[in-house]
């Protein structure tokens, strides 16, 4: 089934509105990932599939676009130069300065889990048995259901826990009779996984000490990146950090400071 040139023109106006992703040049990409979902759900083009999207005001049928278009690739304890940071700069300093003891971290963009149940588990071995001092739970957010409820369950398959070290994967895994792997549940339940698209206002109550947003941004366009940048800035307490991924840029007008390659500072 082909995809028309001006079906996909506006798919990828809508997309790009409504979530920020930039799918231009990308028709054949979207075409091959919602071809075999077009056909099982009866239509005999995109067009008449497309108009039912559209129609739907429950926004059910643009979800189901949304788990199919978005790239969820992710492992555990990617870009490991965050990870060095958060144990060796950011638990320290916080454990001096957060004086009510409530960390606010949030992985934006979080994918399957990985990225925050690798924070999860390093604030675990960080803080030991003084982890009950503190609220060390993790807003985990995405825009792709799928992703989120896989997230939610927190088992993975032998191949996406290969790169553990070992002590880690013993301590923080159960090998299931079917050869997954579920992460413990006191770990899990320190993620607390919620729908949130980054193209809206941040409202949550409190600012954040850490915002991690790696990987996401790259799909968006400079502008959405510089307005995104922005409302994170002013989501960041004063002295919070944001990491985001190595191959992406923070504008520098958005008054973060840099302190490393992809990590930077609101001073
Ligand atoms: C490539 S994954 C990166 C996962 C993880 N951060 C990492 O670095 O491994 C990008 C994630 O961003 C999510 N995403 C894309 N656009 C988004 C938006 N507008 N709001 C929230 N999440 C979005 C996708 O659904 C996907 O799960």
């Amino acid at each position: 089934m082909t995809l028309r040139e001006d079906d996909f023109q506006r798919l990828a106006a809508v997309i790009k509105t409504k979530y920020g992703l930039n799918l231009y040049g990308k028709k054949f990409l979207v075409q091959s990932r919602l071809t075999n979902y077009v056909l099982d759900c009866g239509f005999d083009n995109f067009t008449e599939y497309f108009n039912s999207v559209y129609a739907d005001s429950s926004g059910n049928e643009m979800a189901n676009v949304i788990n199919r278009l978005t790239t969820n690739y992710t492992y555990f304890f990617r870009e490991e130069d965050h990870f060095r940071h958060f144990k060796e700069v950011f638990l320290r300093e916080a454990e001096k300065t957060v004086a009510d003891r409530d960390l606010r971290i949030w992985s934006a963009g979080c994918s399957f889990g990985n990225e925050p149940y690798s924070f999860a588990m390093c604030m675990d071995d960080h803080f030991g048995f003084r982890k009950s001092w503190w609220d060390t739970r993790i807003l985990a957010t995405d825009i792709s259901f799928n992703a989120l409820r896989m997230a939610q369950k927190g088992v993975f398959s032998p191949q996406s826990v290969d790169n553990l070290p070992p002590r880690w994967l013993d301590k923080y895994f159960i090998k299931q009779d079917n050869g997954t792997y579920r992460i413990q549940d006191q770990i899990r339940q320190s993620v607390i996984f919620r729908y949130h698209n980054l193209m809206d206002p941040i409202i949550f109550k409190k600012k954040f000490d850490l915002i991690i947003c790696r990987n996401v941004m790259i799909y968006f366009d400079e502008q959405t990146k510089r307005e995104l940048i922005k409302r994170f800035y002013n989501a960041t307490e004063e002295g919070g950090y944001l990491y985001i991924g190595h191959a992406e840029t923070c504008p520098k007008e958005t008054g973060y400071k840099m302190i490393q390659p992809a990590i930077f500072r609101k001073m």
